[in-house]
């Protein structure tokens, strides 16, 4: 595959990006989680059951990473994690690297606009090194345009590892300690939150997997510790805001004890 062509457009657009009212489920306000994580997994899976090269599968991928955003607004959730790159997917072929980091870079650019029209704060967690200079430079710009919007913050986790942003917390706390910054020597909870990503995001409530998979694969360790998990069956290019809802509608009914016990 020559890159000097990569296609670099999605398959399918959207054009109405918000349900009809009557459609959407009535979620008791105070039980949708603050906090979705989205391990958006099985593109390469889709297309290959279909013949395709696995990047078309990257492809069909953007209008429903899209469509789970708006129905994340309509739902009124507040942070949504989007695992987008992880630290081990450098481990796929050069191609298949080469061509989603240009796709992240062309997503982000295409798509700012109507990212600030909904009201979306875009935001970054990851690992500067090693990641493409055009990709920061894309979400920094995306980053400052956005940064007062509040109806959703949307964390795309890209060259995103957990063991990474907890290693990386550690030597903040190690350089903080050395600069009479941090005193004692203890490290707390406290001190590894504050050194995270992005400190301010609240704790994640519920990760959702697509694909089948049951596993995490180094997706928020730290702020995923006591979330619910639901794992969907489709892949992701088959998903969107539908799958979002059922997943926040199993969530409504389970029970969170976070270690007690229910009253
Ligand atoms: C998820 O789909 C997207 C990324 C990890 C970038 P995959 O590319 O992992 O698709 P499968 O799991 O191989 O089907
Ligand atoms: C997790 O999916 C990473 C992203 C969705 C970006 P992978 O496809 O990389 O995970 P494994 O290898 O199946 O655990
Ligand atoms: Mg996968």
């Amino acid at each position: 595959m020559s890159f000097e062509n990569v296609d670099y457009t999605s398959l399918n657009i959207p054009a109405a990006p918000f349900s009809n009212p009557s459609i959407i489920p009535d979620f008791p306000a105070d039980k949708v989680p603050r906090h979705i994580g989205v391990i958006m997994d099985g593109n390469g899976r889709w297309a290959q059951l279909q013949g395709l090269e696995r990047t078309r599968g990257h492809q069909a991928a953007e209008p429903v990473v899209f469509d789970t955003i708006a129905g994340a607004i309509e739902a009124g959730v507040r942070y949504l994690s989007l695992y987008t790159f992880s630290t081990e997917n450098w481990k796929r072929s050069p191609s298949e690297v080469r061509f989603l980091m240009g796709f992240s870079r062309d997503i982000i650019r295409r798509r700012v606009a109507q990212m600030d029209e909904w009201g979306v704060r875009v935001r970054w967690s990851g690992r500067r090194p090693r990641l493409w200079k055009s990709v920061i430079a894309e979400l920094e710009s995306a980053m400052e345009r956005t940064k007062s919007n509040k109806t959703i913050d949307v964390v795309f986790c890209i060259n995103y590892g957990g063991r990474a942003e907890i290693a990386d917390a550690c030597s903040d706390i190690l350089q903080a300690a050395r600069d009479g910054k941090i005193k004692g020597n203890k490290v707390t909870e406290k001190m590894i939150s504050d050194h995270l990503y992005n400190p301010d995001i609240p704790d994640c409530d519920l990760v959702i997997r697509t694909s089948g998979e049951h596993r995490t694969s180094n997706f928020l360790p730290w702020q995923a510790a006591y979330a619910e998990l639901s794992f969907a069956p489709e892949l992701f290019p088959e998903c969107g805001r539908e799958v979002l809802w059922r997943s926040i509608d199993e969530y409504v009914s389970r029970d969170r004890r976070f270690g007690g016990v229910k009253k």
